[in-house]
């Protein structure tokens, strides 16, 4: 073959052709692209803990195999998610916009908030609102277009968690797609993508308005007995009922972006990745009681937050590197999740794994997320009624996907339910 006709190089070559000290994956091209697990799999095998020189975000750590991954994030004492130090992504927000929620809190106080918000999602809890959440998913599936091309992202998945989110705040339902403009606005960086906000003022504006209207509802919570809602639980919760609007603006939209852009992502992809390994679609049809292995495994394969970050609080020792006092350490969930000497065949969606929970997508240690319970039922309801209804859903063509490297998510998904 000649040089003019030999084929260009492929994404995982150019990957594995850099030199290692370009080697860069916070590049939200590459999340575009969807070619960022390239760069992963080199580091894994190159570089497990490597540091980057970063024009847009600074000099950062990546951390991309499994084991050091769990080091760094259940050492909370070394490892800080404090706002105050920059909180939990590799973009570091100026001080007056940094997001004060207590997922980017250290105890003690992380600890306080994150009790008084934790019984929504306890078991007695979860099943009281599994009939709620079934019946509105069957209603929106019974909703969808036969044989004609929808976008999944919009008629599913965000209506699904939007409603979701809507019964955990109790909020007005007419009003429920606000909370998917607020998802989208809070997890947006203007620096990267202007899509969805043009500026960082319009962002911290919408925001205030999501304030506004939530202070209202808490206005109305306050004075009313306690309840079952989220709201209503932190205005009366001992530790957080004297938030300042600052946390109280944190901690709503930890809430809306916890519930909403993971779980969302996760309908998304757990269609995808059927429609990528036929055989397992064809497994779960055969037998629909591995939904309960395969929800678990969605979350793995799709991994809906590439990475928390942390802060150093020390100099300290990591895969033979000496991460020094200060510096900004980025866990790559997604390349954990991809680590072979962890997980077996782990770049497969295998819907029967033995151990399924086994993966990182929700983190560990003390941040470990609150709703993972509460996700996992919303995916097995969705696809128990699926099944029910649809034997196949035709993935038509590639998704598009957010430019993030923080949310790995989709903007749109066109499919077909054959008539
Ligand atoms: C598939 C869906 C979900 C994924 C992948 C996910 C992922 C995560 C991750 C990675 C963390 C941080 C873990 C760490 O730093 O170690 C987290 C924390 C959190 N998540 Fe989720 N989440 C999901 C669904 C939900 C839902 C449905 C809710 C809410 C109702 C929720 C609420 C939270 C909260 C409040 C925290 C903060 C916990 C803390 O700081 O102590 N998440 N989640």
């Amino acid at each position: 073959m000649t040089a003019s006709t030999s084929p260009s190089p492929s994404a995982r070559e150019r990957a594995f052709a850099l030199p290692l000290d370009q080697v860069d994956p916070a590049d939200p091209q590459l999340f575009v692209d969807d070619t960022v697990g390239h760069h992963f799999e080199r580091l894994r095998r190159d570089d497990p803990v490597h540091r980057s020189e970063n024009a847009l975000f600074g000099p950062y750590w990546s951390v991309t195999k499994y084991q050091d991954i769990m080091a760094v994030d259940t050492n909370h004492q070394v490892f800080s998610s404090d706002w105050t130090h920059g909180g939990i992504t590799i973009s570091d927000q100026p001080m007056g916009e940094r997001l004060q929620m207590f997922i980017a809190m250290d105890p003690p106080k992380h600890d306080e908030q994150r009790k008084a918000v934790s019984p929504i999602v306890a078991p007695g809890n979860l099943a009281n609102m599994e009939g709620l959440i079934r019946e509105r998913t069957a209603r929106v599936l019974d909703g969808l277009p036969r044989g004609e091309t929808f976008d999944w992202v919009d008629r599913v998945s965000i209506e699904l968690t939007t409603l979701m989110l809507a019964t955990l705040f109790d909020f007005p339902l007419e009003d429920r797609r606000k909370l998917t403009r607020w998802s989208d606005v809070a997890t947006a960086n203007p620096d990267i993508d202007q899509s969805v906000v043009a500026t960082r003022e319009q962002r911290m504006a919408e925001l205030g308005e999501m304030l506004q209207y939530f202070t209202r509802l808490w206005n109305e919570r306050v004075n009313a007995p306690p309840k079952t809602d989220l709201i209503s639980m932190l205005a009366h919760g001992p530790s957080t009922r004297d938030m300042t609007p600052l946390e109280f603006m944190g901690n709503t939209v930890l809430l809306i972006v916890g519930g909403n852009d993971t779980t969302r992502n996760s309908m998304t992809g757990g269609l995808l990745a059927l429609s990528r390994h036929p055989d397992e679609y064809a497994k779960l049809r055969a037998n629909p009681a591995l939904i309960d292995s395969m929800v678990p495994e969605i979350i793995r394969w799709q991994t809906p937050l590439a990475h928390m970050r942390r802060t150093a609080l020390a100099d300290v020792e990591l895969g033979g590197k000496t991460i020094r006092k200060g510096d900004k350490v980025v866990m790559w969930y997604l390349s954990g999740n991809r680590d072979e000497t962890a997980i077996e065949n782990a770049d497969r969606f295998v819907i029967d794994r033995a151990r399924p929970r086994q993966h990182l997508s929700f983190g560990f240690g003390i941040h470990r997320c609150v709703g993972n319970r509460l996700a996992e039922l919303q995916l097995r309801i969705l696809w128990e009624e699926i099944l029910k209804r649809f034997p196949v859903i035709e993935v038509l063509g590639e998704p598009t996907r957010v430019r993030s490297t923080f949310v790995r998510g989709y903007h749109s998904l066109p499919v077909r339910i054959p008539a």
